[in-house]
């Protein structure tokens, strides 16, 4: 099943100065969904969560997946991601919530046991630990030491966000050390697979699907 890719067209170059415009990380992850599309669709998602929403893209294209039955929350510790992800929703007839904040802070407690699928790209790109806090555009690539500075704080939150099916699509470098992220996430119950792999230039991405053991 193919599924379009969702029109940022309403975003200008002005605007990619300070948001992460789609590339092949986010595309990567889209494949993945579209590879997913019929188990995903076999949950019945009511609540769908992309933490570093950026343009929308990503969480616009799940929605076009699952329809209108689910509710999409996106967050961002970017103001302007927030603003610019709910117009990508509009332009494309998803309605996207978002929230301004840091990773999945403003859901907790509230959202705990009810997230059917959660997406996130991370900044994953190995840089020194101070350009994580550096602001602008930084902020969307710089992961500091291994690239995980920022997916390792999310990680021990995955599996009290997520409903008893519930699925985590990840995207990491091989850099990132996934077999290091596979440890950490089953030590908190989590199991999971790579849906997908893919050179870019110098970056090897990979897409995991994690669940319930
Ligand atoms: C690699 S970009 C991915 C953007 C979009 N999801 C995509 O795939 O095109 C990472 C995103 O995470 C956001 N981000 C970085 N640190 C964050 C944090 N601590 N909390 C929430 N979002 C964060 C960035 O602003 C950026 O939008």
């Amino acid at each position: 099943m193919e599924f379009p890719t969702p029109t940022t067209s309403h975003l200008t170059s002005h605007d990619f100065e300070r948001i992460y415009e789609p590339a092949e990380d986010s595309y990567l992850l889209m494949d993945a969904l579209e590879a997913h599309c019929q188990q995903i669709r076999n949950l019945r998602p009511s609540l769908c969560v992309e933490v570093g929403v950026g343009s929308g893209a990503v969480l616009t294209f799940l929605g076009g997946i699952i329809g209108s039955s689910a509710h999409y929350i996106g967050t961002d510790i970017s103001r302007h991601a927030a603003v610019a992800a709910r117009s990508t929703g509009q332009h494309n007839n998803i309605l996207i919530d978002t929230v301004q904040t840091d990773l999945v802070t403003a859901l907790l407690p509230r959202c705990s046991g009810c997230v059917d699928v959660m997406l996130f790209n991370p900044p994953y790109v190995v840089t020194p630990s101070e350009e994580i806090s550096q602001g602008g555009i930084a902020a969307t690539w710089a992961g500091g030491v291994n690239g995980r500075e920022v997916t390792d704080r999310l990680l021990p939150l995955v599996s009290r966000l997520l409903s008893p099916s519930g699925r985590f699509y990840l995207l990491l470098l091989e850099e990132n050390q996934p077999g290091d992220v596979h440890q950490i996430l089953s030590d908190t119950g989590l199991s999971g697979e790579e849906v997908i792999r893919r050179r870019s230039g110098p970056e090897n991405l990979s897409v995991w699907c994690y669940k319930r053991k």
